[in-house]
């Protein structure tokens, strides 16, 4: 993997007994080309010493977050800005728990929370420790935070248990890493545009037609595409959301606005059409304000379906095209018949009638519709997780 070359890990060693086993972690590291910096916990002496971290990392070890000779040399957001990634293992429960809240108590803590970089967490801990509900209910924020996860594994723990909370073994730690960087590498020359939201459709200066679109769901889309490495376009109805500065942000308030926008956008490599496009047009819009003793006939026209445009434009086909359907019913065959009309590669389809899931939601439950006539239910989730799940899926077929 030659394209790894020069990459930077930030190591968090934390304390637990599986924390020998960051030697032999930073042994494969070494001998696969990265150059390493590593935070030890207090607690983590108790179980190595930083001295055989620095002898086989050949690299500096920091240790407390008020030193002044660690303060001098590099502070807490700079270090984390150095990283290409965090490694953070063990992560035992205390060091989830914590990470969870948002602590910042000591460096290793401090670093992570400051931290604009992909971090890794290696979860190791007694089997009854990892089934807890407060364990779980820590993973599902700190995935939330998009942290990774590697492992746990099953198998006998340095307690004499048997079950899931063996740390996974430090080979299948650094071919995680190494294949994740990979594809953050080679997902560099791949670009995505995802439109999002509601338009609206102005009737005057005042009023307007639109619709109950949160653009949550394109908003993480595009976030999940930007964090495995695609340039990513996102066009944008209007929302109240935020967005990540390396995603370019297009704002655009009506359906001819955000077509012309997509147009010049293109060609890309991926499509993602989650807008929730106005259907219609107000034909002759009022430049002042209407008044109520006004005569009222509004004359309504289609707009442009900007999707099939995009998938029916050869030229400038993206290798996927994919769209959503929001449906209240019949569900499965209004989003087959849209996947034919519309050209698509993958449809994702949403009930919008029931109000847990949908629009203004945070959750979504959707069923992908293949080109191949394969579907695949995706269970009810945070629309965050759903993201990751429909990217990854995404990234498959593009690579
Ligand atoms: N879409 C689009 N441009 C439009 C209308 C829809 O790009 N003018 C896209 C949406 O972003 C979505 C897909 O087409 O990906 C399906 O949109 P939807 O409104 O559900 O379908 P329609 O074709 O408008 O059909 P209907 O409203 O009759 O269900």
């Amino acid at each position: 993997m030659k394209n790894l070359k020069d990459k930077k890990i930030l190591l968090v060693i934390c304390g637990g007994i599986a924390a020998y086993k960051s030697l032999e972690t930073i042994r494969i590291l070494k001998k696969n080309n990265y150059e390493i910096k590593t935070i030890l916990t207090k607690s983590s002496k108790e179980f190595i010493t930083p001295l055989s971290i620095s002898s086989l990392s050949q690299g500096k070890v920091y240790d407390d977050l008020f030193s002044i000779e660690n303060e001098s040399e590099m502070d807490h957001i700079a270090l984390s800005r150095w990283a290409d990634l965090i490694l953070v293992m063990p992560a035992t429960a205390n060091t989830i728990s914590k990470l969870a809240k948002g602590s910042s108590e000591d460096l290793a803590s401090t670093v992570i929370l400051a931290s604009n970089k992909p971090i890794f967490l290696v979860p190791a801990m007694n089997v009854r420790m990892w089934e807890h509900t407060s364990t779980k209910e820590n993973l599902n924020i700190l995935k939330n935070f998009s942290y990774k996860i590697i492992g746990p594994e099953i198998g006998e723990m340095a307690c004499g248990e048997y079950g899931e909370g063996k740390m996974t073994e430090p080979i299948n730690i650094v071919n995680r890493i190494n294949e994740y960087l990979f594809y953050i590498n080679k997902n560099k020359k791949l670009k995505a545009l995802v439109t999002a939201g509601p338009t609206k459709e102005y009737l005057d200066p005042v009023r307007f037609i639109s619709n109950k679109s949160s653009g949550k769901q394109g908003y993480e889309i595009a976030k999940s595409l930007s964090r495995i490495g695609y340039q990513t376009t996102l066009i944008s109805g209007p929302t109240n959301l935020k967005i990540n500065e390396e995603i370019k942000l297009i704002k655009v308030e009506t359906a001819e606005q955000m077509f012309k926008e997509t147009q010049k956008y293109l060609p890309v490599d991926v499509a993602i059409f989650s807008a929730a496009v106005a259907d219609f047009k107000i034909v002759e819009k009022n430049d002042i304000k209407i008044k109520k003793k006004d005569e009222l006939t509004i004359k309504l026209e289609k707009n442009v379906d900007i999707l099939n445009y995009v998938s029916n434009h050869n030229s400038m086909r993206p290798k996927l095209v994919i769209g959503f359907a929001a449906e209240t019913n019949n569900l499965e065959s209004n989003a087959i018949e849209k996947l034919k009309n519309k050209n698509c590669d993958m449809i994702i389809a949403n009930d919008v009638s029931n109000k847990d899931i949908g629009f203004d939601s945070d959750f979504n439950e959707v069923t992908i519709f293949y080109k191949n006539k394969k579907k695949e239910k995706l269970s009810t989730k945070n629309k965050s997780l759903i993201s990751e799940e429909i990217v990854e899926r995404i990234n498959n077929q593009l690579n």
